[in-house]
C-alpha cells in the first residue's frame, strides 16, 4: 500500500477526487495526511474522509526556507512514500525538494512545458491558445520543469473564461493523477 501525503492551498477539489479514489480499498494507495500552506478550505475534505491534516501557514515564517523546514518536519512524521502537490500554490524550497525528491509529483492545469507557473489557465487564454491541457510531473528544483509523467490535451472553447476552462481541465488532472499514482503504487512507473 503506497502511503501518500497531499499538499494543497485552496478549495482542494482535486484533493477531494483523489480522496474518493483512494477510499476504495482496492486502490493500491491511501492518503495518510493532507497538509496546507494556509488555513485552506480544502482541509475540510481531509476531515470528511477522517484523514489527518496539518497547516503550516507560510505567513508565519520569515523565509521560504524556514517554512520549508517546518513543512519537512511535519511530512517526516508521516513518512510518506509519495508527496502529491494538488493545488499547492507555493514553490517548495530546495531543502524540501532535496529531502523528498524524487517522491514528489505535481498536477498542473496546462500542457507543459506550455504555460508553467501559477496562472497556467489564464496564460493559455491570454495567448489565444485553441487547446491547452493537464499535466502530472515529477517535482524538481524548477517551476513546473520536472519530468512529465502524464499529460493530455484539453480544448479551449470559444467564450471560455478562466473559470470555465479550468473547470474543463480539472477532471482531466484528477484522472491523470489517479492513474499516475496507481502506476507508481503498482511499480509500473518508477520515479528516479
Ligand atoms: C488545480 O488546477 C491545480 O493543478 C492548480 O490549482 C488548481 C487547484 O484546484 N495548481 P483545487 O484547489 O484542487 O480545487
Amino acid at each position: 500500500m503506497l502511503n501518500v501525503a497531499v499538499l494543497i492551498s485552496g478549495a482542494g477539489s482535486n484533493l477531494r477526487a483523489f480522496l474518493e479514489a483512494t477510499d476504495d480499498p482496492d486502490f493500491p494507495a491511501r492518503v495518510v495526511v493532507v497538509g496546507a500552506d494556509r488555513d485552506a478550505e480544502g482541509l475540510d475534505h481531509a476531515d470528511h474522509f477522517e484523514v489527518p491534516s496539518f497547516s503550516v501557514p507560510y505567513a508565519n515564517f520569515p523565509t521560504r526556507e524556514a517554512w520549508g523546514a517546518e513543512l519537512a518536519e511535519q511530512l517526516r512524521v508521516w513518512n510518506p512514500d509519495l508527496i502529491v502537490l494538488s493545488g499547492l500554490m507555493r514553490l517548495l524550497p530546495d531543502n524540501v525538494v532535496t529531502e523528498f525528491a524524487p517522491r514528489i509529483i505535481n498536477t498542473h492545469p496546462a500542457y507543459l512545458p506550455e504555460f508553467p507557473g501559477a496562472h497556467g489557465v489564464r496564460d493559455a487564454l491570454a495567448a489565444g491558445a485553441t487547446q491547452t491541457g493537464a499535466s502530472v510531473i515529477q517535482v524538481d528544483g524548477g517551476v513546473d520543469t520536472g519530468p512529465i509523467l502524464a499529460q493530455e490535451r484539453v480544448a479551449v472553447e470559444p467564450g471560455d473564461t478562466e473559470e470555465t476552462l479550468h473547470a474543463r481541465i480539472k477532471p482531466v488532472e484528477r484522472r491523470l493523477l489517479i492513474d499516475v499514482v496507481r502506476r507508481i503504487a503498482t511499480g509500473a512507473l518508477v520515479l528516479d
